[in-house]
């Protein structure tokens, strides 16, 4: 097999990282890994509150837990335990239990094992919190994306307004940012920074092209 190519794109809740890393991965022909989906798909079968459960317990209910990919590109289907993992993840609300879980340090082991079997398959471009610090840290392409927090909220609203979506109003789907942010990047155990060799990019005053023409070019130059 010819070489692996990992590209990792790490970033906080909002910042537009599904959108580019889709498309990035349609760019290079690889595949595309949604380890944020790995942790909200765990959240969800686990249900509410898993997150009060001794560490021993939790580590048993994944014991079975199965992940796998397959297809290329934007097109690439993660699947848990055989079933492609369902819409009702993606909400606010699911994506809290994700972080709430994403704390505790047997559930960061499981998702690890699982994320670098993946990238052992295959080439990838890899999306979540901790890609280049902590799961493939010796990828020759991280990239970080950022970008103020009310910018993040307001991309948010209008994404869930154009999706016909049930939208909270502006402030909270901010307050609600906030909240995942801080304990996305306050937690002892992989928090969100960026890799000391990661690109940061701001997209605050960028749109959705010229962050992905970024991105694009920056891989072209590390990937050399
Ligand atoms: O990216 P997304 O919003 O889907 O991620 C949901 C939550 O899963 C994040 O807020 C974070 O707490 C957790 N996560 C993580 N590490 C990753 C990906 C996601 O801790 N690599």
């Amino acid at each position: 097999m010819a070489e692996r190519l990992i590209v990792t794109l790490d970033g906080p809740a909002g910042v537009g990282k599904t959108t580019l890393a889709r498309r990035v991965a349609d760019k290079l022909g690889v595949a595309y890994l949604d380890t944020g989906a790995m942790f909200r798909a765990t959240a969800w079968k686990l249900g509410e509150g898993a997150w009060d459960l001794d560490e021993a317990e939790l580590a048993r209910r994944m014991e079975g837990f199965v992940f796998s990919i397959a297809g290329v590109g934007g097109a690439t289907v993660l699947s848990l335990d055989g079933e492609p993992v369902p819409g009702d993840i993606r909400t606010e609300t699911v994506g809290m239990w994700a972080s709430n879980i994403a704390t505790i340090g047997a559930v960061r082991a499981f998702q690890k094992r699982a994320q670098q079997a993946i990238g052992h398959a295959s080439s990838l471009v890899a999306e979540g919190r901790d890609m280049g610090t902590v799961v493939f840290p010796e990828a020759t392409c991280k990239l970080f994306l950022d970008a103020r927090p009310e910018v993040r909220a307001r991309r948010r609203f209008m994404q869930l307004k154009s999706l016909g979506q049930p939208c909270p109003p502006l402030e909270i789907i901010e307050a609600q940012i906030r909240a995942r942010d801080h304990q996305d990047r306050s937690r002892a155990e992989a928090p969100l920074r960026p890799a000391d060799d990661a690109v940061i990019v701001d997209t605050s005053d960028l749109d959705v092209d010229q962050v992905f023409e970024r991105l694009i070019m920056e891989v072209a130059r590390l990937a050399r």
